[in-house]
């Protein structure tokens, strides 16, 4: 008979992960961390490519200066696209999260890629392996994580700038970790309907087709729509009294 402990322990683990976004202060151990980069780095990747390196980022002013770059892409992004639930952003946030994880794309690496399969998209989805790993690992230690996204420009120079990132690494992705700030979490889902509550995921029945695509359990557009207002918890009815969603200074 097979012994299931070890996919129980993962199930919990991948049901239990989340992406927080308030924080306590309370330092993370160094240990811990390098325990976390240490499953990060087992990440397959493509051709083996292994492109990551990660800056483990716990001073306060550079953390506040990290996180103001990383918001202002999403400052000037409100005014472009109101609906999308901007208060759900970690970005805003980063500075309150005791340690930031920094994760570099080596892009030197994508030599290794099949040279028909152009840009960075291996890079990315092998970067996005590690990552998600590197949550399992945090919340296997009792640490909470989210995930920050750069698209490039500014934000992504002026923080090459302050960690000194040479520049055949991408900055794509920030990683806080830290312990989970459980009141502040409780507030925030008290302020808006979408905010801060667990998203929740699709039955597995309804994503599982076994030999041939069955059509009948495909979503309509309107569902596929009604899905992206009601469960992704990204768009929201832009409301001009509601300041809720508003980023904090930084
Ligand atoms: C590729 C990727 C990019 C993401 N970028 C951001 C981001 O820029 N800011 C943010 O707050 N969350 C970001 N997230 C987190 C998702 O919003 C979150 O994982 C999703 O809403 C599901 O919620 P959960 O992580 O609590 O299960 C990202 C997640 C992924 C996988």
């Amino acid at each position: 008979m097979t012994d299931s402990s070890g996919y129980d322990n993962l199930r919990r683990l991948a049901a239990q992960r989340r992406s927080v976004r308030r924080f306590t202060s309370e330092p993370v151990a160094h240990e811990l961390i390098e325990m976390i980069l240490d499953i990060a780095r087992l990440a397959p990747s493509a051709g083996n490519s292994q492109p990551w390196e990660f800056v483990v980022v716990e001073d306060a002013e550079t953390r506040r200066r990290i996180a103001r770059a990383a918001t202002s892409l999403f400052r000037e992004a409100r005014k472009r696209d109101p609906s999308f639930n901007w208060s759900i952003a970690v970005q805003p946030y980063l500075l309150r999260a005791p340690v930031l994880i920094v994760v570099l794309g080596d892009r030197r690496m994508m030599a290794a890629y099949p040279s028909i399969l152009r840009g960075n998209v291996l890079l990315r989805q092998s970067l996005a392996n590690c990552i998600y790993g590197l949550q399992l690992a945090a919340t296997s230690l009792g640490l909470s994580t989210a995930w920050g996204t750069l698209q490039g420009g500014r934000p992504e120079e002026e923080i090459r700038a302050l960690l000194g990132v040479p520049d055949n690494f991408t900055i794509d992705h920030i990683v806080p970790v830290g312990y989970s700030d459980e009141q502040e979490m409780a507030c925030a889902a008290a302020l808006g309907p979408a905010r801060e509550r667990g998203p929740r995921r699709r039955p597995l029945d309804s994503v599982v087709h076994w030999g041939r695509y069955d059509v009948t359990k495909m979503r309509s557009d309107e569902a596929a729509r009604d899905f992206i207002w009601a469960e992704s918890v990204t768009r929201v009815v832009p409301d001009p009294d509601r300041t809720s969603g508003a980023a904090p200074p930084v």
